[in-house]
């Protein structure tokens, strides 16, 4: 099979460094991946090109880049399925959200870091047990999703609050500390919840998909994020923007079947919060400017009382 990859290169030697593309053709296997694409061009063609890469088996997590726009592992993705039908180049360019060292190699630095401020081990305060801790089954195979994250960085590279915002934790580090949290062996919950509640942490995410998307061990670190959120509530944790938001939202589909939406921002921020007050002022004047304003007075839903049911049997199952 043809193939063209165009590759974003960075050379950090050079005088004034600055990224380009640079194109190479190939002939390779039906079978080949991307990651074999690369070490063809690095042992053949161009011995300049950095990468990193391991395992070739989607196990050591080191090929994470992004491929036509999107991050993945070079090593599980086929060469056939990113191929192009318009005859296109496939585009490699390196992993988003990390600066670049050279070519597609990463600083995966922030990364650890963020991963180290989660505390990523077991805390026990008490008395260790006299022989060894016990656990159910299912507490464990609950785990076992989580624990199957290879620390690739995929998540992080397409994360889109990471691309505003480089103090949020960051979905592979917010679901390591769900793996922590909710182990049954773990005692340190409130302090662990209490500092993922912080500027940062759960509250942070825009519920975007782009991590469960993209992660190619299916952790689904969006999921764990919002399971996060419910523990801080449920630890008492209810004094942020995050968590009234999330009870307005629920209380007003509750007891009319829709959102208020005039209502959602007041009790999110508290009307005595002048500053965020003024700033919604002005977001309902550019409202009414394109008669986009939600009414005044707001109306439960004909067959309000069928969503009434459905919270009540949720709220019973819990
Ligand atoms: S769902 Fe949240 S954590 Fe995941 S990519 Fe989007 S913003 Fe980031
Ligand atoms: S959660 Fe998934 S995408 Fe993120 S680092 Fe772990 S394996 Fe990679
Ligand atoms: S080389 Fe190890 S995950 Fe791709």
């Amino acid at each position: 099979m043809e193939v063209t990859f165009s590759i974003r290169r960075l050379n950090p030697d050079a005088d004034q460094p600055a990224s380009y593309f640079q194109e190479y053709e190939l002939e390779l296997e039906d079978s080949s991946t991307v990651l074999d694409g690369l070490i063809k061009i690095r042992e053949e063609v161009d011995g300049t090109l950095a990468l990193r890469c391991s395992c070739r088996s989607a196990i050591c997590g080191s090929c994470a880049m992004r491929i036509n726009g999107e991050a993945g592992l070079a090593c599980n993705t086929k060469v056939i399925d990113a191929k192009p039908r318009n005859g296109a180049p496939i585009v490699i360019e390196p992993a988003g959200n990390m600066e670049v060292i050279k070519d597609l190699v990463v600083d995966f630095q922030p990364f650890w870091d963020k991963i180290r401020a989660v505390e990523p081990w077991l805390q026990h305060g008490g008395a260790p047990p006299e022989q060894e801790y016990i656990v159910s089954n299912e507490s464990m195979v609950h785990l076992a999703g989580v624990m199957s994250c290879i620390m690739c960085g995929a998540c992080v590279s397409d994360c889109t609050v990471l691309e505003v915002d480089s103090n949020f934790l960051g979905p592979a580090a917010l679901a390591k500390a769900y793996r922590f949290a909710s182990d049954p062996r773990d005692d340190a919950d409130n302090s662990r919840l209490g500092m993922l509640n912080q500027y940062g942490g759960v509250w942070d995410c825009t519920r975007c998909l782009k991590c469960i998307e993209v992660c190619p061990k299916d952790v689904a670190p969006m999921d764990r994020i919002m399971a996060l959120r419910d523990m801080t509530i449920e630890a008492g944790y209810t004094n942020t923007n995050g968590a009234r938001h999330a009870e307005a939202f629920s209380d007003s589909v509750k007891h009319s079947g829709w959102l208020n939406e005039l209502m959602l921002p007041i009790k999110t921020f508290g009307i005595t919060n002048i500053k965020e007050m003024l700033k919604l002022a002005r977001v309902g004047l550019r409202a009414e400017q394109v008669g986009k304003v939600p009414p005044i007075f707001h109306k439960s839903i004909p067959g309000v009382q069928n969503v009434k049911r459905i919270f009540e049997k949720v709220e019973k199952k819990r």
